[in-house]
């Protein structure tokens, strides 16, 4: 089969929300670029992740073009409950932000919407291609080869921006002894499920008890997204309907005879738990962007909410290159987020850390976990550490 060549400014790999909000966000620029996938429209649209997004991430999604369906669609959260000791706890977050919130839409209709929007306009995605390979980092051009159906194809472009998540090839491009990785990897996962029942409650609960996290999520009046803190090589398929509703029941009871709406679970999976950074986010021609860069854990909810954050600042750095030569943006570009990547992966750790069992744990650390939580529920200026980082920071 003839090869295809192709010539573009930015080279994309990976079409989750890094690489899709990335050509959004060149698209209204004029800067021209390609989209690399191996995985089918359907996969990317179908695979249940994250659904909380932050009032920055919001913003950007409006202004951006792409945000119609979530404002008509997602349910805006003003607070969520901190459970311990069988009791509830708001944290008010409009109240304690200035009037910021979350919105809960889900991860794969924020894809959704961004693959529409490009396909809309014109541009294009290579679904489902092969033998992703790139190279010229240090070159005059850089360049990324695959394969389209057995066809090969062959980019060439100034920039790369490596979108390809945990596993991709991107990281791994970097020549070794360049980047310097922090990892922690935690002693549990989570079991997420998605039931058929109306919400539980009006707002997320974070539940501590002694047999180990949970959370109340929800994705639309029919359908909700429960968590279930378990042994990371936990197997789905082991754990009954019957097992998943008893540990819920018990995890988040209150004294005051609360208890989740039942239904059909027809989804379960369980993640594993870990925190990630890689510095610096750029090695020449190619920039590290989302979990290409970097992990949390998903308590604090803040995966898809700091790739989303990673590609505003590296359009705008590339927009400002484009617009005047300057590269001194796409310098800083490294520097500017991992600024705010650290600062997410310490919530993340905070929360996770306060909120799960760690196996082991002796009394002394099990009272100042509990001690964490009064603080939290009895001080406001603790709340307001909590509801700002919530949000998101700027
Ligand atoms: P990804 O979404 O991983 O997108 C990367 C894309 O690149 C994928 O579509 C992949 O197929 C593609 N790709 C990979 N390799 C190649 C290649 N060689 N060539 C071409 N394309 C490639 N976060 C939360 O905050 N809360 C949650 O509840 C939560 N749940 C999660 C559950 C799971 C199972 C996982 C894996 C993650 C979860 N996260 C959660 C994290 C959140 O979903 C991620 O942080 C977010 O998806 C990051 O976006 P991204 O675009 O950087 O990477
Ligand atoms: C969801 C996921 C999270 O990691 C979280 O902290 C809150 C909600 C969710 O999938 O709805």
């Amino acid at each position: 089969m003839t090869a295809r060549n192709v010539r573009t400014q930015v080279g994309i790999v990976g079409a989750g929300p890094a690489g899709l909000m990335l050509a959004r966000l060149l698209r209204l620029e004029g800067i021209d670029c390609v989209i690399l996938e191996n995985r089918s429209r359907e996969e990317i649209e179908g695979t249940i992740r994250a659904g909380v997004l932050e009032q920055g991430t919001t913003d950007l999604l409006k202004r951006s073009g792409v945000g119609d369906r979530m404002v008509r669609e997602g349910a805006v959260h003003e607070g969520i409950e901190l459970r311990f000791g069988g009791r509830g706890h708001r944290i008010d977050f409009a109240a304690l932000t200035g009037g910021k919130a979350v919105t809960l839409y889900p991860q794969h209709e924020v894809i959704k919407d961004l693959v529409k929007s490009r396909l809309d306009d014109g541009g294009e995605i290579l679904f489902s291609v092969r033998d992703v390979r790139v190279g010229g980092l240090d070159a005059a051009v850089a360049r990324i080869d695959c394969l389209d159906d057995s066809r090969p194809i062959a980019i060439e472009c100034d920039y790369i921006a490596g979108c390809d998540g945990t596993h991709g090839v991107c990281r791994s491009a970097i020549p070794a002894g360049t980047l310097t990785t922090f990892e922690r990897t935690y002693p549990f996962g989570w079991l997420g499920i998605l039931c058929e029942a109306p919400p539980s409650s009006r707002e997320l609960v974070y539940a501590r008890h002694e047999r180990g996290f949970a959370l109340v999520s929800t994705r639309s009046p029919i359908v909700q997204r429960m968590y279930l803190q378990c042994d990371p090589a936990d197997d789905a398929e082991r754990w009954s309907e019957e097992a998943i509703w008893e540990e819920l029941r018990t995890r988040l009871a209150t004294h005051d005879g609360w208890a989740p709406r039942e239904g059909r679970i027809f989804h379960k999976s369980v993640i594993g738990m870990r925190s990630m950074v890689t510095e610096p986010m750029r090695h020449g021609r190619l920039f590290l962007a989302g979990d290409a860069a970097h992990v949390v854990p998903p308590t604090g909810a803040k995966g898809l909410n700091l790739a989303v954050a990673d590609v505003a600042v590296l359009a705008r750095a590339l927009a400002a290159y484009y617009a005047t030569a300057d590269t001194g943006l796409l310098d800083r570009y490294s520097q500017i987020c991992l600024a705010r990547v650290w600062k997410a992966q310490r919530f993340s750790w905070w929360m996770t850390s306060m909120l799960h069992c760690f196996p082991g744990a002796d009394a002394f650390q099990q009272r100042l976990q509990l001690a964490e939580l009064d603080y939290l529920a009895h001080s406001e200026a603790a709340r307001r550490t909590l509801a700002e980082n919530y949000v998101g920071l700027p």
